[in-house]
């Protein structure tokens, strides 16, 4: 199928590049000329693991890349609208959506034959229905159903792994106002032949991508409020009592040859410093916000958002216990971007943890082996000493905070543990055993 995606960002990129995988024609539009040069050059704008080989397999046969939306969406059948819906402290903003819309309807005004535009940005329910579509027929004339189809198809991508997730989806909603538009967003997924779909309307399939997003940010939070009492309880550790959450045949089923399932979710089921990224915190304060405007008062997730925005300082507080005055301790940050395997650092619990630390007169050095570009963009001319390596960046201080869960941390011990002055280690991810240093805190202890 041709298929036009709108917006080259993270999500638009990803998937015109896995569509044209799968054997679709692919255009990607977008209003940057810097980005689509890149992109036609085979250079993907930004970094998520095995883009840059299937941009380079695809580009130039059955992957474009083009500033002319009015081409791509003449060309081709269905038009997926991947921009951003940035959340603005009260709702999303709609602006560019609704833009898109505007330009998408003026364009249809002169197609002669049925196209599906389909909405894959994250939308408030509704959006799809009260925004999309009555912007399209309004700049088109025509009328939805009859000479055009709507769809939302919402994206379930993990950065870091976000071209497996695509290549090997665990669902697909495909939403729509008819058959005839559900039909031909299922033509696209039609390699993805043993995949669960899920036919249904635009506002359900809205609401899914919000529903499976806050169910995990909820886990977070829950898990980390049990975290936070073992710790005041005392003489347990959160780690051991999640560990006997997990083992709940309801969560790591059993098999009838006696095996034991330990399914991914329960990594979401482990107490640390908080969840960050450009999902988690977004989605879930504007399905608050979203409740709010209709008088539905969304009380466990507002705690689900508190709960995390407290939970650096609990991490600051465990340093505290140790050194109750921070003007001129030296601390490590280890790891700065919200998750390994990214160098994001949108709602990073670094950037609380180091803002507060800079605040107390702390000394810092920090190291991530993928994100200090972007912690110089954030922190800017904030005084951090940015360091090469683990070694270097654990040199003379006095404590060390492990905020990301890279894999190369596993190192941790030996290297401090052969340091002239063990520093106190504090492990905001629990990823090491917690006997492994003279002096070791962590979340949930
Ligand atoms: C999240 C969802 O997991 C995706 O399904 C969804 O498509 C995406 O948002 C989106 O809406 O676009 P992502 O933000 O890339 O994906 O990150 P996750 O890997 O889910 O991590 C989010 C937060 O949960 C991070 O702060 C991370 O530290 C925490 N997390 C992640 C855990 O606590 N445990 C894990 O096993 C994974």
């Amino acid at each position: 199928m041709k298929i036009s995606v709108i917006g080259t960002g993270y999500v638009g990129l990803v998937s015109g590049v896995c569509l044209a995988e799968i054997g679709h024609d692919v255009i990607c539009v977008d209003k940057d000329k810097t980005k689509v040069d890149q992109i036609n050059l085979g250079k993907s704008p930004i970094y998520e693991e095995g883009l840059s080989k299937l941009l380079t397999k695809h580009i130039n046969s059955n992957l474009h890349a083009t500033i002319n939306l009015h081409n791509a969406v003449m060309e081709s059948s269905l038009t997926i609208i991947a921009v951003g819906t940035p959340y603005d402290g009260d709702a999303i903003d709609l602006q560019y959506i609704e833009q898109v819309s505007k330009e998408v309807g003026e364009i249809l005004k002169d197609k002669k034959t049925y196209h599906v535009v389909v909405v894959k940005s994250t939308v408030v329910p509704g959006t799809t229905d009260n925004v999309v579509l009555p912007l399209l027929e309004k700049y088109s004339g025509k009328k939805a159903g009859l000479d055009f189809g709507v769809g939302m198809n919402p994206e379930f991508l993990r950065e870091g792994t976000a071209i497996a997730d695509f290549m090997q989806p665990d669902r697909i909603v495909l939403g729509g106002i008819d058959n005839k538009s559900q039909s031909k967003l299922d033509e696209v997924y039609a390699p993805f032949s043993d995949t669960d779909k899920l036919k249904t309307d635009n506002k359900t399939a809205e609401m899914i991508k919000y529903a499976s997003n806050s169910l995990l940010a909820t886990l977070i939070s829950f898990s980390n409020e049990i975290g936070n009492l073992c710790a005041k309880l005392g003489d347990m550790d959160a780690l051991e009592v999640m560990r006997g959450v997990h083992l709940d045949k309801r969560i790591s089923p059993i098999l009838k040859n006696g095996q034991r399932i330990t399914p991914s979710i329960t990594s979401y089921l482990e107490a640390g410093c908080g969840f960050g990224g450009s999902c988690f915190p977004k989605d879930v304060k504007a399905l608050i916000s979203h409740g709010a405007n209709v008088g539905e008062k969304m009380q466990l997730l507002s705690s689900v958002v508190d709960i995390n925005n407290d939970q650096p300082k609990k991490v600051l507080n465990l340093l505290l216990k140790h050194y109750p005055e921070l003007e001129n301790k030296k601390v490590a940050i280890l790891g700065l971007a919200f998750k390994p395997g990214t160098n994001d650092m949108r709602e990073s619990p670094a950037i609380p943890i180091v803002n507060d630390l800079l605040n107390k007169k702390a000394e810092i050095t920090a190291y991530d082996p993928v994100a200090q570009d972007e912690a110089k963009k954030i922190f800017g001319t904030k005084k951090i000493t940015y360091s090469k390596s683990i070694n270097e960046v654990v040199k003379d201080v006095d404590a060390v905070i492990l905020l990301t869960r890279w894999q190369e941390f596993e190192a941790l011990p030996e290297i401090l543990n052969a340091c002239k002055k063990i520093p106190l280690l504090i492990d905001g991810r629990r990823m090491l055993p917690k006997n492994c240093l003279p002096r070791y805190e962590g979340i949930g202890i």
